[in-house]
C-alpha cells in the first residue's frame, strides 16, 4: 500500500483520542477500518520515531481508511504491538502519558513463569507441570512415563518443541513431527544431545500429554480473551487448530475449525465450551494481577485422553490471523476491541 505524504494531527483530530500502536514496523494494517466511527486516531509508530525531548512521534495514521505518514503528539493510550519481554519502552511511555495508559506492557511470556503463576492460583489443576530443563527431570519422566516434552521457555509457533520417547534400544527424539526421528541408543548420548541443545537457550520440560484426537488428528482450543470498551474481559473469538496427523504441535495447522465443529461427535458440548471460556477469563484476570497491565491474551487448551482439561499455553500477543476464517463481524471485532479498550483508557 502506498503512503500519502506526511500529515499533521490537526485540531479536529486533536479532539479525538490518539491511540498509539507501538510496533516494530510501519507497515499499514488493513483491519482497523471498522474503527472509523470511533472518536479515535489510530497511530502506528516505532520506538525510533519517538522524540522524547519534544514529545512528538513520527509514524503513520489511519485517515479515511488509508494509512498516511504523520507526526503527532504523544498518544492518549498505547496498545503495545512489539513482542517483547522488556518493559523499558512501555514504562517510559507510561511515565509520560500517564500510569495505566499503556497495555500489554510485556507480552512475551516465559512458560515457566506462567506455570508458577497458575500453580499458585485457583487454576492450578489446569497447569501442565513445567520445570526449567534438567537432566534428572528428563530421566525421571522417561523412567516413569516413557515420554517427555521439551520446549524453549520463550518460544513461539511450535519452534524447538521436542518429544523424547524411551524405546526398546534407546530413545527417539522428535522435533515437532513424528517424521524422521533422531534415534540415539544410549542414555549418555541423549543427555549430551540435550545439554548441547539447552546450553544456548532456556528450555522447559513437561510431561508429554496425550491429547484426544478426532480422526487421528490432534487439536487444541484457542480462546481469544480481550478487554472491551468498559474494561471488562470477554472471549471475543474461539477457534480450534486441527494439526497434521504426523505432528504433535498444533501450530502445524491442517485445518481451522470452530470449536463447536471440532467437538462435534465427541461427548463435549456447549456447556463445556462455556466452561472453557470462564477458565480463560479467569486466567486473564490472574495474569494481569501477577504480571502487568494486559488488554488481551489467548489461552490454548488441550483435552487429555483421560478427559482432563489442560492449559497448553497463554500467549500475550495472540496471532489474530488464526481467526481469519471467522465471520467478518467477528474478525473486525477482534481488531476493534483493543481499540475500544484503549479509548476507554484514554478517557479515564
Ligand atoms: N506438554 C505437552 N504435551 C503434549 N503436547 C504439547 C505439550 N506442550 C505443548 N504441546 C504441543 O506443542 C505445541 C507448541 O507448544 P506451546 O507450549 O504452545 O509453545 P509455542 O510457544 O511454541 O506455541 C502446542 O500447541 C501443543 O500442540
Ligand atoms: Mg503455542
Amino acid at each position: 500500500m502506498m503512503l500519502q505524504q506526511q500529515k499533521e494531527v490537526t485540531p479536529v483530530m486533536n479532539r479525538k483520542a490518539i491511540i498509539g500502536l507501538l510496533s516494530t514496523n510501519l507497515e499499514p494494517v488493513p483491519f482497523y477500518n471498522s474503527c472509523r466511527y470511533m472518536p479515535v486516531v489510530i497511530y502506528k509508530f516505532k520506538k525510533s520515531g519517538i522524540d522524547w525531548e519534544n514529545k512528538t512521534i513520527k509514524g503513520i495514521m489511519l485517515d479515511n481508511d488509508k494509512w498516511v505518514k504523520a507526526e503527532a503528539r504523544f498518544p492518549d493510550a498505547v496498545y503495545n504491538r512489539c513482542y517483547s519481554d522488556s518493559s523499558v519502552i512501555t514504562k517510559r511511555l507510561e511515565s509520560i502519558i500517564g500510569s495505566g495508559k499503556v497495555f500489554n506492557v510485556v507480552n512475551l511470556f516465559d512458560k515457566h513463569v506462567i506455570y508458577n503463576i497458575l500453580k499458585n492460583s485457583c487454576l492450578k489443576n489446569f497447569a501442565i507441570p513445567t520445570y526449567k530443563y534438567r537432566t534428572d527431570i528428563l530421566l525421571e519422566l522417561l523412567r516413569t512415563q516413557g515420554t517427555a516434552l521439551i520446549k524453549p521457555a520463550k518460544g513461539s509457533m511450535g519452534s524447538g518443541v521436542f518429544k523424547i520417547t524411551s524405546v526398546e534400544n534407546g530413545y527417539n527424539i522428535c522435533l515437532r513431527t513424528f517424521l524422521s526421528p533422531k534415534i540415539v541408543n544410549s542414555k549418555d548420548v541423549l543427555i549430551d544431545y540435550m545439554e548441547k541443545l539447552t546450553r544456548c537457550r532456556d528450555y522447559v520440560i513437561q510431561p508429554f500429554i496425550d491429547f484426544v484426537k478426532v480422526n487421528n488428528h490432534m487439536f487444541d482450543i484457542r480462546m481469544l480473551v480481550q478487554k472491551n470498551g468498559t474494561g471488562q474481559w470477554n472471549v471475543t473469538a474461539d477457534i480450534s487448530r486441527v494439526c497434521y496427523k504426523s505432528s504433535f504441535v498444533s501450530n502445524f495447522v491442517y485445518s481451522l475449525k470452530s470449536v463447536r465443529d471440532a467437538l462435534e461427535g465427541t461427548k463435549y458440548n456447549e456447556t463445556f465450551i462455556s466452561y472453557i471460556k470462564k477458565v480463560s477469563i479467569k486466567a486473564a484476570e490472574i495474569l494481569e494481577e501477577r504480571l502487568c497491565h494486559i488488554g488481551e491474551i489467548s489461552v490454548d487448551f488441550g483435552i487429555g485422553n483421560d478427559d482432563k482439561l489442560w492449559i497448553i499455553e497463554i500467549n500475550g500477543k495472540p496471532d489474530k490471523e488464526t481467526f481469519r476464517d471467522c465471520s467478518t463481524e467477528v474478525f473486525e471485532k477482534i481488531y476493534r476491541t483493543p481499540i475500544e479498550y484503549a479509548l476507554y483508557l484514554a478517557q479515564l
